[in-house]
């Protein structure tokens, strides 16, 4: 899918759907990914964040809500993602606010932390995905921290090669998503940041929830489901290995002379 094809995809799917499932039908995956930026925002204790590609904003107002001395800044290209953010957040919230804004296009403001929460999987592009990662690294403050939450190819692959063992079929990646892989993002990326941290924080999850679950579904023909409690137990499990998509790499801006 090219570029204008991948964000009506998007407004699509906000405009037919408020759901918590509207972003992502693992809900449980966004579950993790919550938790670990809790302890992230909790540990850099950042005056100011900016969820970049927040969606309906359930994520961002996870944080908010917790958070509550800390400003909160949501961006999405898609209006109608923008739309349900607005209609879905408390009111009540003070320190959120919420407004239509492509990465691509750079982003306003300095902002101690920016993360991103499978944000940048939905450019088609590398060459698009790297201008993303530059004007992140400009929209942050000196030596601020981006909090990368994105899939790579090489996890992908690692659950699928396990799947094949098992008999399971591969799990594709989806048409309007271009995974990173990992070598080529590190090297492009040590020029703007240095890496504090790197975990793969979706191994245990797919190795439950992708293999073990899916093999006792495949055995008994049954269709798996997100909200099994498979999905739920594989979530509150320690992180192990590399065999998830989705990883967590913690970047402090370098300070370009
Ligand atoms: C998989 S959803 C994830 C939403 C949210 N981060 C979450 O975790 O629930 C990807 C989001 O990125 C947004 N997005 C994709 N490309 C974007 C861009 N160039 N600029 C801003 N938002 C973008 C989409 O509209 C969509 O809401």
């Amino acid at each position: 899918m090219n570029y204008e094809e991948i964000r009506n995809y998007w407004e699509g799917r906000a405009a037919g759907d408020n759901t918590a499932q509207s972003t992502t039908q693992d809900i449980f995956l966004r579950e993790i990914e919550l938790d670990v930026l809790k302890n992230k925002v909790k540990r850099y204790a950042p005056s100011s964040v900016a969820d970049v590609g927040c969606g309906d904003g359930r994520t961002t107002f996870g944080l908010a809500s917790v958070f509550e001395a800390v400003r909160f800044f949501g961006f999405d290209y898609s209006l109608s993602m923008i739309g349900n953010a607005k209609t879905i957040v408390d009111n009540d919230a003070k320190n959120i606010v919420f407004s239509q804004s492509d990465i691509c296009n750079g982003l306003i403001d300095n902002f101690d932390l920016i993360y991103t929460t499978r944000c940048l999987i939905n450019l088609p592009s590398w060459d698009l995905q790297k201008k993303a990662l530059i004007n992140i690294h400009n929209a942050l403050s000196d030596k601020g921290i981006y909090l990368m939450i994105e899939n790579f190819v090489d996890g992908q692959n690692n659950f699928n090669n396990i799947r094949k063992d098992f008999g399971l079929s591969e799990i594709p990646i989806r048409d309007h998503n271009l995974y990173f892989e990992r070598e080529n993002l590190i090297s492009f990326a040590c020029d703007f940041f240095n890496i504090e941290e790197e975990i793969n924080i979706s191994s245990t999850y797919y190795l439950v929830s992708r293999v073990i679950y899916s093999k006792i579904c495949d055995d008994s023909s049954v269709t798996p489901d997100y909200f099994d409690k498979h999905h739920q137990y594989a979530a509150g499990l320690p992180f192990c290995g590399e065999y998830g998509p989705v990883r967590l790499i913690c970047f402090r801006k370098k300070v370009l002379a």
